[in-house]
């Protein structure tokens, strides 16, 4: 059988991605990198896709954002506002135009990642610590309800802290238990079905620095975990039972 071919997306230190790497090299994770994407050019994590010589892509978000807003970029010609915007929960409470600027100026960067991702075979793209929400103009493109694609992995338990500051949000709230999230990706805020998750103790004598540390270590250890069930083909998304709003929600099944 031919292993899992994985894309990974990465904005910072990369920390998960040097996991997958070492993982992927010692065996114990049944995938292939395809290549290592980012949004910023300047992401550490790039460094260590090269002294592994993985395909890099960048897509530069922010230089891509600016020239939209001093008129030099266009949408893409596939991109329709009304769908997106009726698809996703994401920025609802903004005021219309800057709702409108962030899905247009996402639509452009997702277009030119999506363009650069088509040179390789992916089965599944794997974000590790990718600082950009993925918007259904994205998602539409690779993965369906019945063929999630996209997994993330998210730095606390789900759904408490969605957001950007899982470890600190657990911290500052006075948590004596913080973890871990690996979970599908879908329209909403950190949302998707979840595929597995990891406590682990947050004592008195606990940093801030000392959660991140306990939790990072956590996070490899899950992710590899959950891509292993995915390579091996024993994750199953199903609809649960509608709940008492009548709200049916997407929900995994591991088979052991
Ligand atoms: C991780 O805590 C991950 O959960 C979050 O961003 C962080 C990325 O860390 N989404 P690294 O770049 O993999 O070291």
């Amino acid at each position: 059988m031919n292993p899992l071919k994985i894309g990974v997306l990465v904005s910072g230190g990369g920390t998960n991605l040097q996991a997958l790497i070492d993982f992927s090299l010692s065996g114990d994770l049944k995938a292939q990198i395809a290549f290592v994407a980012t949004d910023n050019p300047a992401a550490y994590a790039l460094q260590r896709a090269d002294r592994h010589k993985l395909p890099k892509i960048i897509t530069p978000y922010s230089a891509i954002i600016k020239a939209w807003d001093n008129g030099i970029q266009l949408p893409p010609h596939d991109f329709n506002l009304e769908d997106v915007l009726g698809k996703t929960p994401l920025m609802s409470t903004a005021d219309t135009e800057r709702r409108e600027r962030f899905f247009i100026t996402r639509a452009i960067c997702e277009a030119d990642l999506l363009q650069q991702m088509a040179a390789y075979e992916y089965d599944l793209v794997v974000l590790a610590g990718f600082m950009r929400t993925l918007t259904p103009y994205f998602l539409d493109k690779v993965q369906s309800k019945d063929r999630f694609r996209v997994m993330n992995i998210h730095p606390a338990l789900l759904p408490a802290f969605p957001g950007r500051n899982g470890y600190g949000d657990s911290f500052n709230f006075g948590c004596k238990v913080g973890g871990c999230t690996v979970h599908f990706v879908d329209y909403g805020a950190d949302s998707g079905p979840i595929i597995a998750q990891k406590a682990f103790d947050i004592e008195p004598e606990d940093s801030l620095d000392s959660v991140k540390a306990k939790g990072l270590q956590l996070e490899w250890q899950t992710y590899k975990k959950a891509l292993n069930l995915y390579a091996a083909g024993k994750i199953e998304v199903v609809a649960s039972a509608p709940d008492n709003l009548g709200k049916t929600r997407y929900v995994t099944k591991i088979s052991i």
